[in-house]
């Protein structure tokens, strides 16, 4: 927790929604009050980048959940940065879990696909993850800081990358992470930044977790030392978000919170 480091929740709508169920959430989130101290963005299906962008508020930022690695050509069932951009949005989430796991994409992959989307000029939430074998075999860091290491040597300006730690084991699985895990998770990606990076970089960047977050368990979450924020799947389409925006209560001063978005747009 840092007051450099703006709290971030992105609800990733996964494959879960249509335009009814857009303006339901959308009508939720106008509807409630939210800490404005927290970066709110919403991940979207492709087909409705634009309608999300109509409906939600401009504060409000919208992410494509994927995209290629170059502008535009022959790749049938792909999307560019430069088509998001066109639907108004400025936000990707590349390497998610699912697109790891499902679609087998590899370190080398999600880099190019990094590296072209920081070129275009893309905000994005890079997600790494560990699976159960990786934590029961205790390979947490080799895992990780592999994907790390690949995304690192994407990434021209850190101050538009967000990192996601996903704990996949702990993802509709029933078993929640602990805070003290996800701290020591967290702890150690920032400590790879400041080791394999910069301290700045270590020091400003974003790290966010994901894995069942709810209403349920945010607010202890929120409080720990190096977390900055969540990636939020199946809690996004339920009232629990506006809770998990919340998380950090308000304990962020109003000089505090104009500070952050002066911070946050000269980072942005
Ligand atoms: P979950 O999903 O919050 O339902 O665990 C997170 C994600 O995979 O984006």
């Amino acid at each position: 927790m840092s007051v450099n480091r703006r709290f971030f929740v992105i609800g990733n709508w996964k494959m879960n929604v249509n335009q009814a169920r857009i303006q339901e959430i959308v009508k939720r989130m106008k509807n409630s009050s939210l800490n404005p101290s927290t970066e709110v963005v919403v991940g979207c299906p492709s087909c409705y980048l634009s309608y999300a962008r109509q409906q939600l508020p401009f504060h409000i930022g919208v992410a494509a959940q994927n995209c290629y690695k170059v502008s535009y050509g022959n790749v049938s069932g792909e999307i560019s940065p430069a088509m998001i951009q066109d639907c108004g949005c400025d936000w990707v989430i590349l390497g998610h879990p699912e697109r790891r796991t499902i679609f087998c994409e590899s370190d080398q992959f999600i880099r190019e696909k990094v590296a072209h989307a920081q070129l275009a000029g893309m905000k994005v939430v890079a997600c790494v993850c560990e699976n159960l074998e990786d934590r029961q075999a205790q390979r947490t860091e080799e895992v990780l800081f592999a994907q790390m290491k690949a995304l690192a040597g994407s990434i021209s300006d850190w101050s538009r990358v967000v990192v996601a730690f996903e704990a996949l084991w702990a993802s509709g699985t029933g078993v929640l992470a602990t805070p003290a895990e996800v701290q020591e998770v967290l702890s150690k990606l920032r400590l790879w930044l400041r080791e394999n990076v910069s301290q700045q970089v270590a020091n400003t960047t974003r790290i966010i977790y994901a894995g069942s977050v709810s209403s349920a368990n945010c607010q202890e979450l929120a409080r720990l030392l190096d977390l900055d924020g969540f990636l939020v799947g199946s809690a996004a389409l339920k009232q629990d978000i506006v809770d998990i925006i919340n998380a950090r209560g308000s304990q962020v001063t109003e000089s505090q919170v104009s500070r952050l978005e002066r911070v946050s747009h000269t980072m942005m």
